[in-house]
């Protein structure tokens, strides 16, 4: 099943987020995921004190402090970890 990533827009993970999609883009790319993972944007998803946070589905698999610095580690684990689960 393909992960949708949605990476939060709201306005304090947005003031801190800067470079984030773009990061995340060059690791899906580099990974050879950029067609079959699917990269949104969302809104404010209520955790504002940990942003840049980043919710993957399926699985409801969330990420706090989505530098990045982090984009690569986290698109590593998702290949490693293919249990959305
Ligand atoms: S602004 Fe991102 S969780 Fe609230």
């Amino acid at each position: 099943m393909p992960y949708r990533l949605y990476l939060c827009t709201g306005p304090r993970c947005a003031a801190r987020a800067t470079g984030t999609y773009e990061a995340l883009e060059n690791a899906l790319w580099e990974a050879g995921l950029l067609g079959a993972v699917e990269l949104r944007f969302s809104g404010c998803q209520d955790r504002c004190d940990h942003g840049p946070n980043l919710l993957v589905q399926p699985g409801d698999r969330r990420y706090a402090s989505v530098t990045p610095q982090r984009a690569a580690a986290i698109v590593e684990e998702l290949v490693s970890n293919n249990d959305p689960g």
